[in-house]
């Protein structure tokens, strides 16, 4: 099969508006306090380097030691930087240290970096309120960027609050997310689509998982390499994700929370397959979510006391948890190619139909217009019963901004599916209309129906095709139109 796209990872993946934005404030001549923060590996360093190449940078990357001890290392490369002379005795707080980056952009721009700056908070000396101090008067008129960066993400965001020193100070925030499966596929553009999206599935759109994979490497082995063998890069860092959230205790719990969620549970089920206390469960449930660790959902117009079901949110987490850490003692054994072929290859497009429903719901958010839909309020699914007791599941059921209802149908599969699947959601929806469900009604009623979105890894047959062509409330997507060569912007 012809490769789709340039068969080598680019250099620098989405971001766009951000190196947009971030160019602009170093470019005003003015004074400009900006943070940056988000999970580990998600490439806000990368930014930084990107966004600012080419302009007078000073990066200093704080360490988990004392405040006099940072600011000695920082005085150490500022002073090769400069090319002066610069004796700690004079710069005894940070607060002199702020002013000294306002002396040095006196006479030129200046940007400097503060990367994992949680390190130099809350501390003896602590930074926010010294940068406060001098932030309103002493660098009036300078053009000078600090910036902030880091990756303790409620502690970043502690920083925002009202109250907080730096509260209203700054002038431009982010919170740095994992790319979407779209931008996920740019960073291994030698694949085919299917392999693209299986890619996204097991390693997620964290920027340094996907680094991981070589040019050119078989899917299979990259996978094997990273993720199952114990030694692997992934493996590491995945085994390890929680312990390096420091608002994060209770490690063990955590873990075993995961643990039970790759398959979507309820917080009484995870209490009871844990032993977590339901309490522990749900708070430790709403942190993880907060990260983006873990999402929740539930039936489309569910009751607002409706359960929720949880599920892993982030696909190398959702993978490590599903098929890792339960085959860990055999990996410690066996070669990671026979777990692969026994215990993973077998049950991949199980764990991939989930992963794809994430996907797809990602693509509505960046296609909807080329599908000629406006955006949705509510984007979710609805699982149950009839009235005869007849269990229904549909996967897509979405209010549109305009008011009406889409459904439809998401299959990971590798053959091309039939009309069946139109038929099967017509009378689903048929069904829970009888019994007694508004939106199903909705759903089939011309005026107030979106149409109904069927997509299909594996294609359509010709019958199907056919029906869609003549009805213009049945729309296909193959994975074709899930990855339009043309990339247009969020
Ligand atoms: N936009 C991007 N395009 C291509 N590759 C990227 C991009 N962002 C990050 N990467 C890759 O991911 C790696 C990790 O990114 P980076 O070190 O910036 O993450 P980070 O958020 O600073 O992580 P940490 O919290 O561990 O410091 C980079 O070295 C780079 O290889
Ligand atoms: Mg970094």
């Amino acid at each position: 099969m012809p490769l789709r796209f340039q068969a080598e990872r680019p250099l620098f993946v989405d971001r766009e508006e951000q190196v947009r934005e971030l160019r602009e404030l170093a470019d005003s001549g003015q004074p400009h306090l900006v943070l940056l923060y988000g999970r580990r590996r998600v490439g806000k360093t990368f930014l930084l380097e990107h966004a600012w190449q080419a302009r007078p940078l000073f990066y200093f990357l704080a360490a988990d030691v004392t405040a006099a001890l940072n600011r000695a290392e920082l005085l150490r490369e500022l002073a090769t930087f400069t090319g002066r002379q610069l004796d700690p005795a004079d710069y005894p707080t940070w607060r002199t240290i702020v002013r000294l980056f306002a002396e040095l952009a006196a006479d030129r721009p200046l940007i400097v970096v503060l990367d994992e700056v949680q390190y130099l908070m809350g501390r003896d000396d602590d930074l926010a309120s010294q940068i406060a101090a001098v932030w309103d008067r002493e660098v009036r008129g300078r053009s000078l960027v600090l910036c902030l960066s880091g990756s303790q993400v409620s502690l970043m965001e502690h920083l925002l609050s009202g109250g907080q020193p730096l509260y209203g100070r700054h002038s431009w925030v982010e919170r740095l997310q994992p790319f979407d499966y779209r931008d996920a596929a740019r960073m291994v553009p030698w694949y085919e689509l299917r392999q693209q999206a299986l890619a996204y599935g097991i390693f997620g759109g964290t920027p340094r998982y996907l680094t991981a994979i070589q040019p050119d490497e078989p899917l299979d082995a990259a996978v094997q390499r990273t993720t199952l063998s114990p030694r692997g890069e992934i493996h590491l860092q995945v085994q390890h994700v929680i312990e390096q959230e420091r608002g994060i205790r209770a490690v063990g719990e955590y873990r075993a929370i995961l643990a039970a969620t790759p398959r979507g549970r309820t917080v009484r089920e995870i209490a009871s397959l844990t032993g977590v206390e339901v309490t522990m469960a749900r708070k430790a449930l709403d942190m993880l979510d907060e990260l983006g660790y873990t999402w929740r959902e539930r039936n489309f117009d569910a009751p607002r006391n409706a359960e929720w079901q949880h599920w892993i949110a982030d696909n190398a987490l959702a993978f490590y948890y599903r098929f890792v850490h339960p085959n860990r003692s055999r990996l410690e054994v066996a070669p990671a190619s026979e777990v692969w072929t026994h215990r993973v290859l077998p049950l991949l497009d199980g764990y991939m139909g989930k992963r794809f429903e994430l996907m797809v719901a990602q693509a509505f958010r960046r296609y909807h217009d080329d599908w000629g839909l406006p955006p949705s309020q509510t984007w979710s699914r609805w699982e149950g019963v009839d009235r005869n007791r007849r269990p229904v599941e549909i996967d897509i059921v979405a209010r549109l901004d305009d008011g009406r209802i889409l459904t439809g149908s998401i299959k990971w599969s590798s053959s091309p599916v039939g009309p069946s699947l139109d038929a099967s959601l017509r009378r689903d929806l048929d069904d829970l209309s009888r019994s007694g469900q508004t939106w199903a009604r909705q759903a089939l009623e011309p005026g107030s129906s979106a149409g109904h979105l069927y997509v299909s890894s594996g294609g359509f047959t010709p019958e199907l095709t056919e029906l869609a062509a003549a009805d213009d409330a049945v729309r296909l997507l193959s994975l074709q139109d899930l990855y339009p060569p043309n990339l247009t912007p969020r």
